[in-house]
């Protein structure tokens, strides 16, 4: 049974159960929210502004009006009703008005509706639109941008990491570095594109769309139409594909349920792959100055990381990233600060991994420039600086072993045939070259609610809005059930995506597998609970007069250690019910009692990571080989082995995939992907998957994912760390790293294509 894709567990790890959605995938059968039909849907197809800056003057709709079958048409002179939800608020951005101000390239500036998606597709082309037009800001260094310190206008980053005196620090280190790293704007091109669909039913609106986030959806909507949320049901029983872009609302929505209730029929929407990169979110080009101070033997004494990154002109998005990379390593001093640079652009978001993934990689390179100033061995110089304590406040990791991670990584790997020297190991006309870096993310756990039934014959229903966005929910939500419950994962249904179920936050930040499995454990042990006082209060019943810490549930039965038992049709018809029934609201320790309340308004608190007593963070080693040809400077990545620790796991098939799919996202984020910017027009270039570079079959050659065994009983009820977005963290560094060691050539700035290697 088990083989590469469903490792055998080990201490501390669920059965590699194949996804219970598997075949529904894999055979067209899973709905995917534009997938559902609904009666008679009109077709909406989106109009967006050719420009980045400036004002619509006039709107010439005769053309597109006068094409058969045309419905409606929104624009901004007829779309005043729809409220404002701001960036921060529920929405991914603050530029959702449809016009007449122009604030970023892409702006929905029209929706043509028609009977056929051709007719409103004809009708959107003719839509003509007259501006007055300004020069755009593009990006860093463009005339016009404007800086903000993060601390002063971002709420959530009021307080960035800071210790002791990192410029004494310096001042005093043997060996110092100083230096800047940059990484590009990236688009998640999720396969499934962005899809709505809206249909009324009297005043209540159902819109079927791809989500993270049910809850927040629901209550977006309903903010921007002015509705009670509870006439709102959003429908997203899977995601093909989000990374982020569907976390947060976006200003389609409310356009398509506006549409659909003009007309009193259902409208759908499936905008286009281009519209993709400007009507939802990205991930922005970063900058990062850093300095590392250290003694002769290695050891840290200081720590500096300046951030820059690029927002849209009214939004101050930034991911600060600071909050986690300065956790990592014994520093000593640490200084940290973050920039906003307003551009005139769409507000960027959340994707896979914000933080870490610039962050880190800038950090890890500059371990890396470090350890070869100080002639150590990278590995080594990291072992030097591991610690149990994060530098800002000594407080204690949960658990931490990132060492372990090196070590069987490295033994996998082969680190030690490494010569240290740059460009000194050769195969023919390549050279090749071994890179390290760390994969960090921290641990997030957020409030959740599920209700479970399980019925006298073994069969179990779970319900959770929480989100199969390819992460495996429903599989391992039904794990923890079957669990809890003594029955087969076959016998439990699982159902998520749905905001008429109880809520559990956003699929973001890794969480969905440790506040959906909690909330679950939590909800079947009221159950258990009920079970066994049955069992042991019956006067007639075989484990009667028994003490409940002595039993467990197998088979459909509950059972004591001697092997006495009794069948839940027994229990049930004793208790005089047909089902068992339990609702249970999870909070996590740190949040307060009110944070079910927010979650069922669509707010969702955290905790972990870097805040707390203690610091809670999933951990990996990367090691990567790379070939850099002799001649053409042609780059392959011939096998690249990862080594992670996240607590408990829950099914190590769907581990292993996230992790092996993360490092290949890894691989794309040094070598590949980049979203190209015309400067001039502040216009996405490479807006389609023909030009915007991702890592094919041939690119990604042997992927080696080693899962270390971990046990952190302080992250949450269920043990479990996630681990949706740490392995495409560290990657690009340990390519640049292995990169810098076949040639001698540091790149910083990514991502590395050839003509970066063409120097020497
Ligand atoms: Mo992840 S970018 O937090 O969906």
């Amino acid at each position: 049974m088990a083989n590469a894709a469903a490792p055998t567990p080990k201490a501390n790890m669920g059965a590699p159960v194949p996804r219970v959605d598997a075949r529904l995938k894999v055979t067209g059968q899973a709905r995917y929210p534009s997938d559902t039909p609904v009666g008679n849907p009109a077709f909406a197809v989106l109009v967006t502004s050719t420009i980045a800056t400036g004002r619509i003057e006039r709107l010439d709709l005769d053309g597109a009006r006068a094409v058969p079958g045309v419905l409606d048409i929104l624009t901004y002179e007829n779309t005043g009703e729809l409220k404002g939800v701001k960036f921060g608020q529920g929405s991914s951005t603050s530029i959702e008005d449809l016009g007449p101000e122009i604030q970023q390239a892409g702006q929905i500036i029209a929706v043509v509706v028609a009977d056929t998606f051709e007719a409103a597709t004809d009708a959107a082309s003719r839509v003509k639109p007259t501006y007055s037009e300004q020069t755009p800001s593009a990006t860093f260094g463009s005339p016009g941008v404007t800086q903000e310190d993060a601390t002063k206008v971002s709420p959530q980053h009021k307080h960035l990491p800071q210790a002791g005196d990192a410029e004494a620090a310096f001042a005093g280190a043997p060996v110092v570095i100083d230096l800047e790293y940059e990484t590009p704007p990236q688009h998640h091109n999720p396969m499934e594109l962005f899809t709505t669909t809206c249909a009324w039913t009297a005043d209540h609106l159902t819109v079927y769309e791809p989500s993270q986030f049910v809850y927040g959806l629901k209550n977006g909507v309903a903010q921007r139409l002015g509705i009670d949320p509870d006439k709102v049901r959003v429908v997203s029983s899977y995601a093909g594909g989000a990374f982020g872009s569907k976390g947060t609302m976006t200003p389609r929505t409310a356009m398509i349920a506006l549409a659909a209730k003009r007309l009193n029929r259902p409208v759908k929407l499936v905008a286009t792959r281009a519209q993709g990169f400007t009507i939802a979110t990205y991930r922005a080009e970063t900058r990062h100055h850093i300095r590392l101070g250290a003694a002769r033997d290695g050891k840290l004494v200081g720590y500096s990381h300046e951030g820059f990154e690029v927002s849209s002109r009214p939004d101050p998005y930034v991911v600060a990233g600071v909050e986690d990379s300065a956790q990592l390593y014994a520093f000593g001093a640490v200084a940290t600060k973050v920039n906003v640079v307003h551009a005139d652009r769409n507000t960027p978001g959340y994707m896979r991994s914000p933080p870490v993934v610039p962050y880190i990689y800038a950090l890890e390179s500059a371990m890396d420039e470090m350890a070869q100033k100080l002639g150590m061995d990278p590995i080594a110089f990291r072992r030097v600086n591991d610690t149990m304590n994060s530098p800002i406040g000594n407080r204690p990791y949960s658990s931490r072993s990132l060492m372990t991670c090196y070590d069987q990584a490295a033994a996998a790997f082969g680190w030690k045939d490494r010569n240290p020297q740059p460009g000194a190991m050769r195969d023919g006309d390549w050279l090749v070259g071994y890179g390290c870096a760390t994969a960090v993310y921290p641990t997030h756990t957020g409030p959740a609610a599920a209700r479970v039934r399980l019925k006298p014959n073994g069969e179990a229903r779970v319900q959770i809005a929480a989100h199969e966005i390819g992460n495996g929910a429903y599989t391992v939500i039904g794990q923890m059930a079957a669990e809890r419950l003594g029955i087969d994962l076959a016998s439990v249904t699982v159902e998520i995506g749905d905001s008429r179920l109880p809520p559990a936050p956003v699929a973001g930040g890794s969480n969905t597998t440790a506040s959906s499995c909690s909330a679950v454990k939590k909800t079947c042990n009221l159950i258990r609970a009920r079970l066994f006082h049955a069992a042991v209060t019956a006067n007639d019943g075989p484990l009667a007069g028994r003490s409940a810490d002595d039993l467990m549930l197998q088979d459909g039965k509950v059972v004591a250690n001697d092997g006495a038992g009794e069948s839940f049709a027994d229990i049930f018809r004793r208790m005089g019910v047909a089902v068992v029934e339990d609702y249970a609201e999870f909070v996590p320790d740190g949040l307060k009692p009110q944070a079910i309340a927010d979650l069922y308004a669509g707010k969702v608190d955290m905790v972990g990571g870097s805040h707390g007593d203690k610091v809670m963070y999933a951990m990996g080693a990367e090691l990567v080989e790379v070939r850099v040809h002799v001649l053409t400077r042609e780059i392959r990545v011939p096998r690249i082995v990862g080594a992670f620790a996240a607590g408990r796991l829950m099914n190590t098939r769907t581990v292993h995939s996230q992790l092996m799919g993360g490092m290949i996202w890894g691989i794309s984020s040094a070598l590949h992907e980049a979203t190209e910017i015309d400067p001039r027009y502040a216009r996405y270039v490479n807006d389609n998957l023909a030009d915007y570079m991702i890592p094919v079959n041939a690119d990604v050659d042997q992927v080696q994912v080693i899962l270390v065994s971990e046990v952190d009983h302080d992250v949450n009820p269920a043990g479990v760390k996630g681990l949706g977005e740490l392995a495409n963290v560290g990657t690009a560094a340990a390519i640049t790293n292995a990169v810098h060691h076949a040639t001698g050539i540091r790149v910083r700035k990514l991502p590395i294509r050839l003509e970066k290697l063409l120097q020497a």
